[in-house]
């Protein structure tokens, strides 16, 4: 499991996002940014963000710091917003923390120059986790004390979605056409080199153990947490030894 830190005080939520995330204060002491378990895109989201943030770091990819958030709804009933209300009121318990990166701001591909070996790696590991929304349009990338980090792993393994057809799912190509990071000149296949030997069945398995079991409870077709864990593993295993070939869209 992540550690678990319980929310203290709800600062403010943050418009930037799609999903309406929100600043908060733990017990810790800590800022993170929450993403709501009662969010639209449910809770299979917060499960690619532990997946995919927990390999990115492991890979040695800048990813920060991801916490399991304990929220009681009843310390934001003072937000105004409706909206904010709703998503309070739905998200009881657990929900994702993400280490809040004070003064980072948004990657701007017009201002900051990557170089071909990290883009490479950046864009074959969101070609891994198949991550469509890391796009030049809404990049997903913040700088921070001139260093690029990865946040909001979210829309990523779309396999996961349909159990049943993962395996096909997992084994169709990337289109990087749109990837924030194409017109770097991403040396892929330096970083597939480096990358896919590390990511082993061990690595797996300690990755998806850090997903909160009730996030796993009641999938159809799954008779445990750990066989889902290990269905989360399994198409990042075969495509982390072919997607370098894979990867479409990059000139
Ligand atoms: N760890 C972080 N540190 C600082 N700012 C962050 C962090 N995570 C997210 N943000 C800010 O919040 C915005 C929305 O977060 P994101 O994870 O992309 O949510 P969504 O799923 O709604 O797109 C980001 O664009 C960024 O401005
Ligand atoms: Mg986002």
């Amino acid at each position: 499991m992540l550690s678990e830190v319980a929310a203290s005080r709800f600062v403010t939520p943050l418009r930037e996002g799609g999903s309406m995330p929100a600043l908060v204060e733990a017990d810790d002491l800590g800022l993170y940014v929450l993403k709501f378990r009662g969010a639209g895109q449910g809770h299979k989201t917060l499960t690619a963000e532990v997946v995919c943030g927990e390999l990115a770091r492991r890979l040695g990819l800048r990813m920060p710091r991801l916490v399991v958030v304990d929220l009681d709804p009843a310390l934001g009933l003072g937000e105004p917003d409706r909206e904010v209300q709703d998503l309070l009121r739905a998200s009881g318990g657990l929900n994702l923390g993400m280490e809040f990166l004070s003064g980072a701001v948004g990657f701007d591909p017009l201002a900051f120059e990557v170089t071909p070996e990290e883009a490479g790696r950046i864009v074959w590991f969101d070609a891994l986790v198949n991550n469509v929304d890391r796009s030049w349009r809404n990049p997903n990338l913040l700088t921070h004390r001139g260093e690029l980090w990865l946040i909001d792993n979210g829309a990523t393994m779309i396999w996961h979605h349909n159990w049943p057809a993962a395996d096909a799912s997992a084994a169709r190509p990337y289109d990087a056409a749109d990837h924030a990071l194409a017109r770097f000149s991403p040396d892929v296949a330096a970083a597939a080199a480096a990358l896919a030997p590390l990511v082993t069945e061990e690595l797996l398995a300690e990755v998806t153990a850090r997903i909160p079991e009730s996030w796993l409870a009641g999938e159809p077709g799954f008779d445990s947490p750990d066989a889902l864990r290990h269905a989360y593993a399994r198409p990042l295993l075969a495509r982390a030894a072919a997607i370098h070939d894979r990867i479409e869209g990059l000139t």
